[in-house]
């Protein structure tokens, strides 16, 4: 029997983690699992409608750390992570993604020498004023297990010298999420409730420090988000991080004022899934909705210069547009009037068997 604790923290970390904890509960002859929330994101529509809509139990532990510096947020998970690993003596803390509580997971098992899995290892933007980026490599570097969801990620973790007995392939873990949910959210009335009835529309999301931490930058999207608006009805369901800063930068007034931009605030895993599955197009800055858009089949543009995900690109469904408002807008006019040939992508072992995989490996891993 494994002793197992799931780290999660931030929005992106609830469809990475709830395969595992249902596979490890289907598998109980062989797992102990025990979900452990660092509070990264704790609003109700960041944090408990994705544990209910992802039928995740709520957490055995939450260290309830709140928002803060990435300084201080890192150190009081790690704080308050502490005790909790020492007193449980886990065999391994699984750790998903590249938030802070990622990095901040995986720190206070090494030290107390626990032994760590991360799960999406191998990815790199090569960008390193994203801190996400920062995250990715630190993580990498001290787990002793690195499960990836595709080769370029193998590969990377080789050039940075791991050695290759920690890597393994296994696919992308949020495909199971997506899967598993995809008819179910199907019912939701996302679409009724916001008037689309079976009309066209682009969805857009915008987080990233980069894009939204800055007015030019910010504001630049916004003029391009109201030129798209003109051809298409675009839903914007705006993260708070963003919407505190359309708001520092006095742009409020002028975002609510463009026709066709529909406002709303950030939705749950099943309504954000109905949205973006129907969507004749999506415009986004975040890294996993460029994974679930491939495996769909929705065109997606990505509103940065980079992605630490290149197989979506290499794929046919993602482009790298960056975030000048013009190649913006004609990024999205190109994409709307070429006629709709996109089709669902299948990438190996993106499969909806990830978490059996990753869990079939801690087992032959062995305790501590
Ligand atoms: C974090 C992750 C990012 C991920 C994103 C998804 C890091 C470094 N960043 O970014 O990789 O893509 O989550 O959402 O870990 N806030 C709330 N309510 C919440 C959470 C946050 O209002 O429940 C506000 C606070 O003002 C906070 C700000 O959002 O200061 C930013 O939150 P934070 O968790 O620091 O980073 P994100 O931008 O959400």
């Amino acid at each position: 029997m494994l002793k197992v604790i799931i780290v999660v923290g931030a929005r992106p970390n609830f469809m990475k983690a709830a395969p595992l904890v249902e596979a490890m509960k289907r598998r109980k002859q062989e797992f102990a699992p025990l979900l452990v929330h660092t509070g990264q994101h704790y609003d109700q529509m960041m944090s408990d409608v994705f544990l209910k809509d992802l039928d995740l139990p709520r957490p055995d532990v939450s260290l309830e750390v709140g928002s803060d510096s990435p300084v201080a947020q890192t150190a009081a998970v790690m704080q308050k992570f502490e005790p909790i690993v020492a007193n449980e003596e886990p065999d391994w803390v699984v750790v998903v993604g590249d938030v802070n509580s990622t990095l901040a997971g995986a720190l206070t098992a090494v030290e107390l020498g626990v032994k760590v899995a991360h799960v999406e290892a191998g990815l790199r933007s090569r960008d390193r004023s994203m801190p996400e980026e920062i995250n990715r490599l630190l993580t990498d570097q001290i787990a002793d297990l690195l499960f990836t969801p595709s080769e370029d990620a193998n590969e990377n973790l080789l050039a940075e010298g791991i050695p290759r007995q920690r890597i393994l392939l296994v696919g992308n873990v949020m495909i199971d999420s997506l899967n598993k949910y995809l008819e179910k959210a199907q019912s939701s009335t996302i679409r009724t409730i916001l008037g689309l009835g079976d009309s066209e529309y682009a969805v857009v999301t915008l987080h990233r420090p980069s894009n939204v931490d800055n007015r030019e930058t910010l504001s630049g999207i916004i003029g391009a988000l109201g030129e798209i608006a003109n051809r298409i009805p675009v839903v914007f369901p705006v993260h708070p991080r963003t919407k505190k800063t359309i708001a520092e930068f006095g742009l409020t007034e002028k975002v609510a004022a463009i026709p066709n931009l529909k406002i709303i605030e950030p939705l749950g895993y099943l309504d954000f899934l109905a949205l973006y599955s129907n969507a004749r197009l999506v415009l986004t800055d975040s890294g996993g909705i460029q994974e679930e858009t491939t495996v769909l089949g929705i065109p997606c543009l990505t509103l940065r210069e980079n992605t630490e995900r290149p197989i979506t690109v290499t794929a046919g469904t993602n482009v790298i547009v960056g975030t000048s408002p013009d190649k913006i807008t004609k990024a999205a006019i190109t994409c709307l009037e070429s006629p709709l040939k996109i089709t669902p992508r299948q990438i190996p072992f993106w499969d909806g068997h990830t978490a059996d995989r990753i869990l079939d490996a801690l087992v032959a891993a062995g305790s501590a």
